[in-house]
C-alpha cells in the first residue's frame, strides 16, 4: 500500500527489536530483521511470538507480508539502508554496559559508507563518538528507545517525544529516521549523539530516583502513621513534580531500571565523577525489596517452617520478564528465613522455572493460597483484585496478606476477614464477621 516508503533493517530481534520491526511495518515499511538465534528467527517466520507483548500478536500477523526474519546480515544489508541495531546491552561484572553485541555487529558491516547505522540500544554517552571515531565511513544516528514492557506498541505508536541524534556530517541520515517518525506525532527532539545518548540514561536514572524517593518516603509514612497513597496524589497533583512513577512498593525490577542506573553511575564514575545521588537509589530499591521480611515477622515472629505464597512474580503486570524482578530476592530472603515458598503468576511461571530453586510454583492464586500463613502480592496483575479473597482466607492457615504494590482495596481484604498491610499506609485489622445466617 505505501511501497514509496524506506525499508528498514532491524538487528537484534528481542523485546526491542521485534516491537519496532512490527510498529515500523504497520507504518507501512518493508522490515527485514536479522537475529544470529536461528530458532527465533524460525519460531517468528512460522508466526510464532516469542515475547508477550499486549498488541504485538495482531500486528505481526496483520503486517506478515511486509516482515522478513533472517539471520543473514547480507539480506538485510542488501533490503535496507537504515539499521536498526537493538541488540541488549546487559551489565558486566562492574556495572558498566556490556557492548560485546553492539561491536560483533560493527564487525560485521561492510566500510562502504552507504549504510545509517542508528542506534537504539542503550548504550553509555560516548559511545557514538568512538564509533564514528572508528568507523568513519559509517553514518551514525543516536535514537534511543522509551517504550515500557507491557504497553511497547502503545507507546511505539503515541511518543511522548522522539529522540534523534547526529553529529555534523550526518544531519541528512538525522532527517531520514526523523521522517520515520513523523507520521506518530509526538515532540522530535534533534540533538547532538552526545546528549541522545546522556537523555536515554538520564530519563531512566530520574525514573528510577522518583521511585525509590516514593519509597524512602513510604517507610517514613510508616513510622509517623501518614497514607503514601495519600502524600503521592497531593505532591503529584503539583505539575512539577506530576503524578508518575510515585508508586510505593516492594521496589523496582526488569531490564532496564537497574542496568541503566548503575550504567550511568559508573559511566560517571569511570569519568571522575562520584554520583552519590544514584548510589543511594540502588541502595534504597535493594533494601526495599527486603523489607516485606521484617513485616511478615513482625506479624509471625519467626518465618522457620511458615508457609508463604507470592502472588505474582514478573517485574511487573502484563509481561512474563522475570530480569532483576524483586520477586527473585524476596523468595531468596524468606527461603534464607526457613520459610517454605510457593507461588502463582499467571504468565510468568515458565520464565520463573529455574530461577527460584526450592519454590513451589502453583496453577491459581486459590491453590498458592491455599494451606499458606501468609501471602504477599508481589506483581500487580489484574486478575488478582477480582480474586474470591473471602474463599481465599477460608483456605489459608493464617490469612495474612502483604500488599507489596498498595494494588488491593484494604476495605475489601478486611472485609474478607484478611490482616492487611500494604507500603507506607496503616496496618489494617480484620472486621469481625456476624455468624453466617
Ligand atoms: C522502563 C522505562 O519506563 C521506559 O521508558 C524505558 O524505555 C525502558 O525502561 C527501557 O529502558 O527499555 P520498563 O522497564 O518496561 O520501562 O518498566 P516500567 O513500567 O518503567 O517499570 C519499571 C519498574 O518500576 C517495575 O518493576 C515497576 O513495578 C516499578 N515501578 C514503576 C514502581 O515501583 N513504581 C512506580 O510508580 C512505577
Amino acid at each position: 500500500m505505501t511501497g514509496d516508503r524506506e525499508p528498514i533493517g532491524v538487528i537484534g530481534v528481542g523485546w526491542v527489536g521485534l516491537v519496532t520491526a512490527a510498529c515500523f511495518a504497520e507504518l507501512g515499511h518493508r522490515v527485514v530483521a536479522r537475529d544470529i538465534l536461528p530458532e527465533k528467527v524460525a519460531a517468528l517466520s512460522r508466526g510464532e511470538t516469542t515475547i508477550h507483548e499486549p498488541g504485538l500478536d495482531e500486528l505481526l500477523a496483520r503486517n506478515a507480508g511486509r516482515l522478513t526474519f533472517t539471520t543473514e546480515m547480507a539480506e538485510l544489508l542488501d533490503a535496507a539502508r537504515l539499521l536498526f541495531v537493538c541488540v541488549d546491552t546487559p551489565p558486566t561484572r562492574s556495572g558498566d554496559a556490556d557492548l560485546s553485541r553492539v561491536r560483533s555487529v560493527l564487525a560485521e558491516l561492510p566500510p562502504d559508507g552507504e549504510h545509517v547505522l542508528v542506534m537504539k540500544s542503550t548504550v553509555p554517552a560516548g559511545t557514538g563518538h568512538s564509533i564514528r571515531r572508528e568507523r568513519p565511513g559509517l553514518s551514525y544516528v543516536s535514537c534511543p528507545e522509551f517504550l515500557k514492557e507491557g504497553s511497547a506498541v502503545e507507546d511505539f505508536l503515541h511518543p511522548d517525544r522522539v529522540v534523534i541524534g547526529s553529529d555534523p556530517g550526518d544531519e541528512a541520515a538525522g532527517d531520514a529516521v526523523a521522517q520515520l517518525y513523523e507520521p506518530l506525532g509526538g515532540e522530535v527532539v534533534r540533538t547532538d549523539v552526545a546528549s541522545a545518548e546522556m537523555i536515554k540514561l538520564a530519563s531512566n536514572a530520574f525514573l528510577a530516583t522518583k521511585i525509590s524517593f516514593v519509597n524512602e518516603i513510604a517507610n517514613v509514612c510508616e513510622e509517623v502513621g501518614a497514607d503514601v497513597a495519600e502524600v503521592a496524589r497531593g505532591m503529584g497533583l503539583d505539575q512539577r513534580i506530576g503524578p508518575a512513577f510515585l508508586r510505593a512498593g516492594i521496589g523496582y525490577g526488569g531490564s532496564c531500571f537497574p542496568k541503566d542506573v548503575s550504567a550511568l553511575k559508573m559511566l560517571a564514575g569511570n569519568s571522575g565523577y562520584h554520583f552519590q545521588l544514584l548510589g543511594a537509589v540502588i541502595e534504597v530499591n535493594e533494601l526495599q525489596k527486603r523489607r516485606v521480611v521484617q513485616k511478615l515477622q513482625k506479624h509471625l515472629g519467626s518465618l522457620a517452617g511458615k508457609r508463604v505464597a507470592l502472588l505474582g512474580l514478573a517485574f511487573k503486570p502484563d509481561t512474563d520478564d522475570m530480569r532483576e524482578a524483586s520477586s527473585l530476592v524476596l523468595a531468596a530472603r524468606l527461603e534464607g528465613e526457613g520459610a517454605e515458598v510457593v507461588a502463582y503468576d499467571p504468565v510468568a511461571a515458565d520464565a520463573a522455572r529455574g530461577l527460584l530453586d526450592g519454590v513451589e510454583l502453583r496453577g491459581s492464586a486459590l491453590e498458592a493460597l491455599d494451606g499458606a500463613d501468609a501471602a504477599v502480592l508481589v506483581t500487580e496483575w489484574a486478575e488478582f483484585a477480582a480474586l474470591d479473597w473471602a474463599a481465599a482466607a477460608e483456605s489459608m492457615a493464617r490469612p495474612l496478606l502483604i500488599d507489596g504494590r498498595n494494588f488491593l482495596d484494604a476495605g475489601l481484604l478486611q472485609g474478607a476477614g484478611f490482616e492487611f498491610e500494604g507500603i507506607g499506609r496503616a496496618v489494617q485489622t480484620p472486621v469481625r464477621m456476624g455468624p453466617a445466617s
